[in-house]
């Protein structure tokens, strides 16, 4: 199978974006943010959308972002922890898995970063979100990494994976 882009997948906190910036820098291709586009086009941030447009709007617009953006190939792509939950991949994405432990990503996030997602906010529905969405991520992924250490001493583990496969 030859792979169009490179998608990490994985809960809120888990470090999708660092790592995505860090593998795309190495790999020489382009980092994209699904929840960044989004907030471009929107011009609003993703709390924001949640209060005034509500989750299920948000979502809509999830599907829409990662459809566009793998009209081009050769990209490494950060998802919101939901995406995968409710919008589908497209094919020949190359998906990683980002798992961290529940507790090791509250330990990592500031309360800024925490503010930011409105899913986070209370903590045992967060854990149950939490549980609910890792079977999926575990199904979905042709790749998981442990990401319970800092990113730096598992990221090669998953630039070494990468260059094993062919990827535009
Ligand atoms: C969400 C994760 C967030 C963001 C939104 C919803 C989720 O992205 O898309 O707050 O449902 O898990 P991160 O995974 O980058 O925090």
């Amino acid at each position: 199978m030859v792979y169009d882009n490179i998608v990490l997948i994985g809960f809120m906190g888990s470090g999708k974006t660092t790592v995505g910036k860090s593998l795309a820098r190495q790999l020489h291709k382009k980092f994209v943010d699904v929840d960044t586009i989004i907030e471009a086009k929107q011009n609003s941030c993703v709390a924001e959308i949640f209060e005034s447009k509500g989750e299920e709007y948000f979502r809509k617009l999830e599907q829409k972002c990662i459809n566009d953006i793998t009209q081009k190939k050769g990209q490494v792509i950060a998802t919101g922890g939901g995406l995968p939950i409710h919008s589908v991949i497209p094919e020949k994405s190359l998906i990683v898995y980002i798992d961290a432990d529940f507790d090791v990503i509250l330990k990592r996030l500031s309360t800024k970063e925490r503010d930011k997602r409105p899913l986070l906010q209370d903590t045992s529905r967060a854990k149950a979100l939490y549980d609910e969405r890792i079977d999926t991520y575990k199904e979905l992924a042709n790749f998981r990494v442990d990401a319970n250490q800092s990113i730096q001493t598992f990221i090669h583990v998953i630039f070494d994976y990468i260059l094993d496969q062919r990827v535009l």
